[in-house]
């Protein structure tokens, strides 16, 4: 018989689904702040491999090109950004729920295993828990990656004011470069993210809606409530 187990606990969707437009904005405002001083290159020298970024990528997005207003969305989204996630934090601490999400000693060789198997390279299903050891390792990576971006993002908005957080990140040009670097990672984490989650389908999608997995007979899941 089919079984319906609760996945998600409320607190969590809703950190989740609340991030996710913040995230949008933010890295959406980012790129009409950047354009005004778009330094960044892939290269060597004078020879540009990939230029961040070409001409026809903001007339693409439409990118209007107006940095007062970037400006002023990305320091109000950041507050909410940085409250949600702070939230998340201490509900996944107080909650129990860090236990499901943090990588352990074996999650790195797991990790592998499961990259082989997703790749058709092996049989093996590594094991699946909540969260598998490369699911673990991304979602820990993302929440440290929002932290980065938090602090990087403070040394450039007041490098005087936040000074030492500016010079533990390499001062002012290497805490832009990071923040950057960082928001790079955040587009290709979504892009793999969203390729996982059409690929594991329906039925554990809306579970980050719902909160509620149907687990069908054949298949062993522990309850992770
Ligand atoms: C359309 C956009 C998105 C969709 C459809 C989506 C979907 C999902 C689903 C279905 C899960 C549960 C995975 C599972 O149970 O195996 C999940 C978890 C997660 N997603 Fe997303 N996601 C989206 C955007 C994002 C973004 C932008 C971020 C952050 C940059 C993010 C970070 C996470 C994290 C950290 C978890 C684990 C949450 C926890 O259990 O504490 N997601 N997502």
């Amino acid at each position: 018989m089919k079984k319906i187990v609760h996945k998600h606990p409320l607190a969590i969707r809703w950190f989740h689904w609340f991030n996710f437009p913040v995230l949008t904005c933010m890295i959406w405002s980012g790129l009409l702040i950047y354009w005004a001083n778009d330094v960044y290159k892939i290269g060597w020298n004078n020879k540009t491999l990939i230029k961040f970024f070409p001409e026809d990528f903001y007339k693409a997005l439409h990118i209007p090109y107006h940095l007062a207003e970037g400006m002023s969305w990305h320091f109000a989204f950041m507050w909410l950004f940085a409250i949600n996630g702070l939230l998340y934090i201490l509900f996944t601490i107080f909650s129990g729920q860090w236990r499901f999400l943090l990588p352990n000693k074996k999650s790195f060789r797991e990790a592998w295993m499961v990259l082989l198997h997703d790749l058709h390279l092996s049989k093996y299903t590594p094991p699946q828990l909540k969260y598998n050891a490369a699911q673990r390792i991304a979602y820990t990576a993302i929440v440290i990656m929002g932290i980065g971006s938090l602090l990087t993002g403070l040394a450039i908005y007041k490098p005087v004011q936040f000074s030492r957080i500016a010079w533990l990140c390499g001062g002012y040009a290497a805490a832009r470069a990071e923040h950057f670097i960082l928001t790079i990672g955040y587009v290709l984490f979504f892009l793999i993210h969203i390729v996982q989650v059409i690929k594991t389908g329906w039925n554990n999608f809306q579970a980050m809606i719902t909160g509620f997995e149907i687990i069908k007979p054949t298949v062993q899941k522990a309850s992770h409530e």
